[in-house]
């Protein structure tokens, strides 16, 4: 067998990329105020902002764009994605949204509000916000092994089914609005779920009439590590594995801009048709009607072929390998990165990589800098400066780690470009001693890491 698995696709458009100087750089940071978010992506050399909306279509996901019917009512396009969702979920009623938190608002804003608790492994940032909007609270119980980014434990996406009885006693049955299991876990560093975990939860919340739902964003790589982690799971497939998960819930919300292989889109499915007709109904209010909703016809054709792609065998495999590899690279060169690897990205730590940088200077934010003057690289901070509050002397409530992630855009980069990422790493690693933190100079009331501005310490 070969060592190395390569890419399994040929190239047939290519879209370019403009090479810029170290010097160039440093102008277009400073004039981006130390914000990646606000840097113009043509500025950009490997973009490791986000894996979201940001794949490689296939040729036949582009022919398909052709043949979208964009028919107000009743699209074959439409027929087409339904029975793409239908057949891999087992859900009865599909919804179609223009992506994942559109899904999220029509099922927690439906059934949140005041007084209800939405229990999760962790939730996703528009998740706990869709959730906290109407009102209601969100509470995050991962295993304990999610804490420890040294730890080598799998699985370790799993929700802590001792914590979940416990807060079923405390709050009531009556009062949870749904149990969430987001796979994989990506705020928790795209770590997976395992089958097990997730046959306990169903239990769990059949046993108390509690709603279970699944966000199944990243369902098709959660299945990688089940048929490759998990015993009893060797010989099904990707696909029947992802069946046997949706099975163990009561309905799924989707962000097809993940593992649908999708630039847009997303969707609602659900097994109750009572609930299923209540967030119709705002559906039709808010994205459209019932049979598009966000998407035109062109979309959804493309989500159904996605649908089906991303269980290949080899693509998966890939998918998997590749972001392990650049994972493995830089725990060879002694970057601390949480262990394992996830599956959508690499996470590191970024006060083991600037130890002399105190939380309020941002790590993360000064490593996040760093990578886009050395190689214009862009990726995202996940830290102080996206969850970090003040009390009310106004001194920084720091988050709980000060990560950096670099998220890998599905069948977009190459061995090449990873390489180069790696790289980048070891000129890092000369000098970080010098590298300084970030003041903040202006930041919005809320989700302040998009449009803040920052200068030197
Ligand atoms: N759930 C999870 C687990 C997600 O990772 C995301 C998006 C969503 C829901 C919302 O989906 O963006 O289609 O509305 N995650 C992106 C990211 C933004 O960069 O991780 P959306």
């Amino acid at each position: 067998m070969h060592k190395t698995i390569i890419e399994p696709f040929r190239i047939k458009v290519v879209e370019q990329i403009k090479m810029s100087t170290e010097e160039e750089r440093k102008t277009y940071l400073e004039k981006a105020s130390y914000n990646p978010f606000l840097l113009p992506s043509e500025e950009v050399i490997i973009d490791l902002l986000t894996d979201s909306g940001t794949s490689a279509m296939s040729a036949n996901q582009w022919s398909g764009i052709m043949k979208g019917d964009e028919s107000y009512a009743g699209a074959s396009s439409w027929f087409r994605m339904e029975s793409a969702v239908k057949d891999l979920t087992g859900y009865p009623y599909v919804l179609p949204t223009h992506q994942g938190r559109a899904a999220e608002h029509l099922l927690y804003g439906r059934i949140g509000g005041p007084g209800k608790v939405f229990i999760a492994n962790t939730h996703f940032d528009t998740t706990r916000a869709n959730i906290e909007y109407s009102g209601a609270t969100a509470i995050d119980i991962p295993v304990e092994a999610s804490r420890h980014p040294d730890w080598e434990t799998h699985f370790k996406g799993n929700m802590d089914t001792d914590k979940l009885k416990a807060l079923i006693a405390e709050h009531g049955a009556e009062n949870i609005a749904a149990v969430i299991l987001t796979v994989t876990n990506n705020s928790g560093g795209g770590q997976p779920v395992s089958m097990e975990n997730a046959r306990e939860v169903s239990k769990i919340c059949s046993e108390h009439g509690i709603l279970f739902i699944l966000d199944a964003c990243r369902i098709a790589e959660n299945s990688w590590y089940i048929k490759h982690w998990e015993k009893g799971y060797e010989l099904t497939s990707y696909r029947e594995i992802a069946q046997e998960m949706f099975s163990l819930a009561d309905g799924c919300v989707m962000s097809a801009k993940k593992d649908a292989l999708v630039n847009m889109g997303g969707f609602l499915a659900l097994k109750d048709l009572d609930l299923a007709i209540q967030c119709r109904t705002v559906l039709i209010i808010t994205e459209g009607f019932a049979t598009y909703g966000g998407l035109s016809g062109r979309d959804m054709e493309a989500i159904a072929t996605g649908l089906e792609e991303v269980f290949d065998p080899d693509y998966l495999n890939y998918r998997i390998h590749s972001t392990a590899y650049l994972g493995k690279k830089l725990i060879e060169m002694g970057i601390p990165v949480i262990h394992p690897v996830g599956g959508h990205a690499v996470y590191i730590d970024a006060k083991a990589f600037y130890p002399h940088i105190p939380v309020e200077q941002y790590p993360g934010q000064a490593l996040a800098c760093e990578l886009y003057l050395k190689g214009g690289i862009r990726c995202c901070e996940i830290g102080s400066v996206m969850f970090g509050k003040y009390d009310e002397n106004g001194k920084l409530i720091p988050a709980a780690m000060e990560l950096v992630r670099l998220a890998i855009p599905r069948r977009v980069y190459t061995q090449s470009h990873i390489d180069y990422v790696v790289e980048t790493f070891e000129m890092l690693l000369k000098g970080r001693e010098q590298v300084r933190g970030f003041r903040i100079t202006y930041e919005p009331p809320f989700l302040r890491h998009f449009t803040a501005k920052f200068e030197r310490v």
